[in-house]
């Protein structure tokens, strides 16, 4: 796994109800199928779908029509055949006119990176504009693309990577940081334009995008093209805003707050804006002070575990926005009050944020309602004259899968600019182990969590362990079915799934049943080493349920691997490792993209295609989860074996990647694709940067000199040669 992805894991709290389970069964009543149609109105997680005529039973009929693209390993996109994948837009990429790429990727200035594509391409939507410019949703020739930039790979940022003084012996940064006495203040940064470029790498872009007699191809200068980064004033909203968790020195009343920091996926509203979800911030602070208990439930610390620093690097001279750029990372109290210092920050971050893409001049807003965490998803389900549900997984090992219901009544004629998303109730899934589950309510009413509405929308990690929710593998991307309105959630992967609890471990239940050990590769992981995709059934279809029923579509696994490992039938034509990115697409099909550590020994990660059916459509399957052959722990869950007809491998990335991020045009001609970080594991040796730098992947490189080459993140644009519907 990149450097650049660590998963903190703080979830020490003792609230699963069902850790002791040994054996469970579920009824076979828990595994009927729902069975209902729609009626006329509904509209699940999308947009365009005319009168919603589509059903599960249209969704039954898709069949899909490429050959599955092999495992691979390398240094390539690799689609299927009568496929063409074409970079469109790549990290440097200029955005205003004037702006142009240099010979080498290090050598932009942080003004150009501002003015340019940022790094690590990840969620991603397209907003359609007609001809003249104004929204239009079903234009397929013209539109805008809000991209992600979650992370950056800092030795490719700068010429030698990012400087430090003060380093240990070896090099490192973190090694004789903790133990001394008293602390010293460690590893600093030297540049202040080494880091605001690492900041304008960050956060969202904006981008026009049109369809030419050449293809598909990105409009330099497009009046709506906008970069959004750590330090665009946003505002907060919702129960957290003015409340005094988030009073800061740059907003002694709470209202406002700069930037949004590590995007990674992402959702939409159905009035037309874009939704941005903040998942690993807290590796970019540090504490020098006393670390709350607040603080560390999110994994907050001495240092972020980004090893970027910022705090560390000196002020650039500037009041107002520009004040305090670096420093504010840096969460000790040293001011009076929480006016005079930045001891709140990070409680500015850790949000989903809403973006209005067609207005340049907008301000985003951080939508506290919807929780503070490490957001991964935020998608949709919507059915006219009901509550609106969006759908969001905390990445981190053992985390929650929540969701927000908000109080207004879905009518399709909202406009852009409302704040139907501050006004609603957070939820919290508890999975049971007969196949059912439910929505815990969030509330400050609730004397159990004994919380106020803000604190419930800042410490919602301590909310939700308090309301017994079940801890998950890693909950990353939701997507809501364009006919059934099911909601598939993906469970990555979680090295802290065990046979037994212990401090730190989670038991195997019925949604998360796997531990085991990764057979070959040398890995010699323990734990749900590649993940599996859950889905679930609103009781009465509707997004405000408080109650569901919930099935396992598919466990990830090797083909090779064993039958108590590769439990959903999985062969060379699907195998897959470490589900991450997931999307419906309006017709149906379901889009399935890695973020793999434990199969890259014979595969590069990848994308795949399937044709779901729906909850209940599988059987019974029996986990037998084995670690060194040592005690078993028998789960038997709901559960789906696939084929290559439902489920086929379309992309393999090039070496060091992760696939994230996915939409399509309208017409379904033109699929969207993020390439994220390839090359991540090349770089320099050590942070002394006295190595030579070794590179893994040449992907869409600038540099002309191989050795040297940094790849580049990249969103791609695939076509059929013979112009037909993708995938089908
Ligand atoms: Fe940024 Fe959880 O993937
Ligand atoms: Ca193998
Ligand atoms: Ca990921």
């Amino acid at each position: 796994m990149g450097h650049h992805h660590p998963m903190e894991d703080s979830n020490r709290s003792t609230n699963h109800r069902l850790e002791t389970l040994v054996s469970q069964r579920i009824s076979r009543r828990a595994v009927i199928k729902g069975g209902s149609t729609l009626g006329v109105g509904m509209m699940f997680g999308g947009l365009g779908l005319a009168g919603c005529s589509e059903t599960s039973d249209a969704a039954a009929s898709l069949k899909l029509g490429f050959a599955a693209v092999p495992k691979s390993t390398a240094d390539v996109v690799t689609v299927p055949a009568g496929y063409t994948a074409k970079p469109l837009v790549s990290w440097g990429d200029p955005l205003f006119a004037g702006g142009t790429l240099p010979a080498s990727i290090h050598d932009l200035t942080p003004a150009q990176q501002e003015a340019a594509l940022g790094d690590h391409h990840d969620g991603m939507y397209y907003f359609g504009l007609s001809a003249a410019g104004l929204p239009d949703r079903s234009n397929s020739l013209r539109g805008l693309l809000a991209i992600n930039h979650e992370a950056i790979t800092e030795d490719f940022t700068h010429v030698k990577g990012p400087t430090f003084n003060n380093l240990d012996a070896a090099g490192r940064l973190q090694a004789a940081d903790a133990a001394a006495t008293p602390p010293k203040l460690d590893s600093s940064r030297t540049s202040s334009d080494e880091c605001l470029k690492e900041m304008a790498l960050h956060g969202i872009t904006v981008v026009e995008i049109e369809k030419s007699v050449s293809g598909y191809r990105y409009v330099q200068g497009g009046s709506f093209n906008r970069r959004i980064t750590p330090y665009t004033p946003v505002l907060l909203s919702g129960p957290a805003s003015g409340s005094d968790l988030v009073k800061t020195k740059y907003d002694s009343v709470g209202r406002k707050a700069r930037g949004t920091l590590n995007n990674c996926a992402n959702g939409f509203t159905p009035w037309g804006t874009y939704l941005t979800c903040e998942e690993n911030w807290a590796g970019y602070f540090g504490q020098y002070g006393t670390v709350t208990p607040e603080q560390a439930r999110y994994g907050l610390g001495r240092h972020g575990f980004q090893n970027l620093r910022w705090y560390t690097a000196p002020d650039p001279v500037g009041t107002g926005d520009a004040a305090d750029l670096m420093s504010r990372f840096q969460l000790n109290a040293t001011g009076a009050d929480a006016s005079a210092d930045y001891r709140n920050e990070a409680n500015t971050f850790g949000y989903v944020v809403e973006i209005d893409p067609y207005d340049p001049s907008s301000t985003p807003k951080k939508r506290t309602a919807l929780g503070r965490f490490s957001h991964e998803g935020c998608w949709p389900k919507a059915i006219k004259g009901k509550r609106l549900g969006f759908y969001m997984g905390d990445d981190s090992k053992g985390e929650y899968f929540y969701k927000f219901v908000t109080d207004a009544i879905f009518t399709g004629t909202e406009s852009r600019q409302n704040d139907i998303l501050d006004n609603g109730v957070l939820h919290v899934a508890i999975f049971n182990a007969d196949g059912t589950g439910r929505w815990q309510p969030l509330l400050a009413s609730d004397l159990a969590l004994g919380m106020t509405a803000a604190e419930i929308a800042v410490h919602t990690r301590v909310a939700a362990d308090r309301a017994g929710a079940t801890k998950m593998d890693r909950p990353e991307w939701t997507a809501v079915h364009p006919g059934n309105g099911e909601v598939y959630l993906t469970l990555t992967k979680n090295d802290q799934r065990a046979l037994v609890a212990t401090p730190g471990k989670q038991a195997v239940d019925p949604a998360n049943p796997r531990a085991y050990k990764d057979h070959d590769g040398g890995f010699s992981k323990t734990g749900n080493n590649n993940g599996h995709v859950i889905r679930i059934r609103e009781t009465s279809d509707d997004p405000a349920a408080t109650t569901f029923r919930w099935d396992i579509y598919v466990f990830g696994a090797e083909a090779d691997a064993p039958t108590n490992v590769n439990l959903s039938g999985l062969s060379d034509d699907n195998d897959f490792s470490s589900p991450d990115g997931l999307w419906f697409d309006p017709r149906g099909v379901l889009w399935l993209q890695t973020d793999d550590d434990a199969y890259l020994d014979e595969t590069n990660c990848m994308m795949l295609a399937g044709i779901p059916g729906q909850l209940g459509d599988g059987g019974p399957i029996t986990v037998n989860n084995r670690i060194d052959g040592a005690s078993a722990a028998v789960v038997t869950v709901a559960g789906k074996k696939v084929s290559a007809d439902n489920l086929r491998r379309f992309l393999v990335g090039p070496k060091g990647s992760e696939i994230t991020g996915i939409d399509m045009t309208p017409d379904r001609k033109a699929l969207f694709v993020n390439i994220q970080h390839p090359g991540e594991l090349g770089g320099f040796a050590d942070y002394r940067q006295t190595g030579a730098f070794v590179q893994q992947s040449s992907f869409n490189a600038l540099e002309t000199v191989d050795g040297q080459k940094r790849a580049r993140s990249t969103t791609l644009v695939i076509t059929k040669d013979d112009g037909g519907e993708i995938a089908l």
